[in-house]
């Protein structure tokens, strides 16, 4: 066995030792961020929704351990309460019916989530906005809010929800939005340098563009790293799903950058832009994200990749696993240590999120060559 995949053996059966543990605690309820070794709970309808069951999906297709099953299962029922709560889902249905309702029907051939699946696209593609060519993020936040305008770049990971239900249906009309989609995030998100904007906002009437918002980033400015990753998969996802190479080269550039600004230990920085004086905590989910999509945008460059994204990849899995793996605490819930959900609204800073722990485990699992992708 060569060395990489002998690491990632071991993480594996860690992570898995580890889950077989956490998820009697956890059970078939919905975990966000681990707060003092404890994950706090979100409801059904919070974004975070798929990420556990998505998480016991990865682990079961390997383990066939029923009691993962049973838990994953669960977790998708109790979406149908919120399938038809128009208030409270926004864009990251893709997240939350991709890790429930898409993988048991990848892995089970389940027509009833396939049903789920196909409903929840339906939801996501009406939320377009044909003039902007844009998926309109969320819904107001409070009382009188008007953010009908706003786009943001980590619905380019809620875009294979759309082309997973084309190819289900033989409708097209969902893949057309979700390249409608990524074709103005090249233009609207993606930096010369790389970089990434979080929010961009539009006229709803008009579509035109007016202006940049630096939302869980430092400033519109800056380069919020988790925004960065989730362009590098999501680019590299929608190459994967349409063969165009616009999105190639799009998450190579972001992919660049994002390698280019990682510090010493292979893991990223809440933001690569921050100013002297503000605190430079890790983000442990951005490099989770980075590193799977890095894995994918390797294979998607074939042999013209010179295995640069691989090694990268590999070497922040690595260093999660050694520098920010909670495996040594029992106390602890967390697989992956120091993540950071939203710096300025100090929120869950510092501490493990669900988000990464998943794509850690996708990670090892795309490293360890275990099946088919769930996006
Ligand atoms: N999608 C929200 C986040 O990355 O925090």
């Amino acid at each position: 066995m060569d060395f990489e995949k002998d690491w990632a053996q071991q993480a594996w059966e860690k992570t898995m030792q580890k889950v077989s543990e956490t998820s009697q605690r956890i059970g078939d309820r919905f975990p966000h961020a681990s707060v003092d070794g404890v994950y706090k709970l979100e409801p059904a309808s919070w974004w975070t929704a798929g990420f556990w069951p998505g998480l016991l999906w990865l682990l079961y297709r390997e383990s066939k351990d029923e009691s993962f099953k049973q838990l994953a299962e669960s977790c998708e029922q109790q979406l149908d309460q919120v399938i038809s709560d128009y208030y409270k889902l926004d864009h990251d249905i893709g997240f939350m019916w991709t890790l429930t309702s898409v993988a048991r029907y990848k892995l089970l051939g389940a027509e009833d989530s396939k049903r789920r699946g196909l409903l929840a696209a339906n939801l996501l593609a009406a939320r377009f906005n044909v003039n902007g060519n844009y998926i309109r993020a969320w819904n107001p936040w409070c009382e009188g809010e008007d953010n009908s305008g706003w786009a943001i770049i980590d619905c380019m990971m809620n875009l294979p929800l759309l082309h997973w239900a084309s190819e289900i249906t033989g409708d097209p009309r969902y893949k057309h939005i979700a390249i409608r989609h990524a074709d103005m995030a090249v233009e609207h998100f993606i930096r010369p340098d790389g970089s990434v904007n979080h929010i961009v906002i539009f006229d709803p009437q008009t579509g035109e563009k007016l202006e940049v918002n630096g939302g869980q980033g430092f400033a519109p400015e800056s380069a919020w790293s988790r925004g960065t990753a989730w362009a590098i998969y999501g680019m590299t996802l929608s190459h994967l799903h349409t063969g165009d190479p616009e999105y190639l080269d799009a998450a190579k550039r972001a992919a660049n950058f994002f390698i280019a600004n990682l510090p010493e230990d292979y893991v990223p920085h809440w933001d690569f832009r921050l100013p002297e004086g503000i605190p430079a905590y890790r983000d442990s989910s951005a490099g989770a994200i980075a590193a799977c999509g890095l894995l994918l945008l390797d294979e998607q460059l074939g042999g013209e990749g010179s295995a640069l994204y691989r090694r990268a990849g590999e070497r922040i899995l690595h260093s999660l696993f050694t520098n920010y793996g909670a495996w040594e605490s029992e106390s602890e819930e967390g697989l992956i240590l120091h993540g950071t959900s939203h710096f300025p609204e100090g929120k869950n800073i510092d501490v493990p999120l669900i988000y990464g722990d998943y794509y850690f485990v996708e990670g090892l699992s795309r490293l360890l060559g275990h099946g088919e992708l769930f996006w």
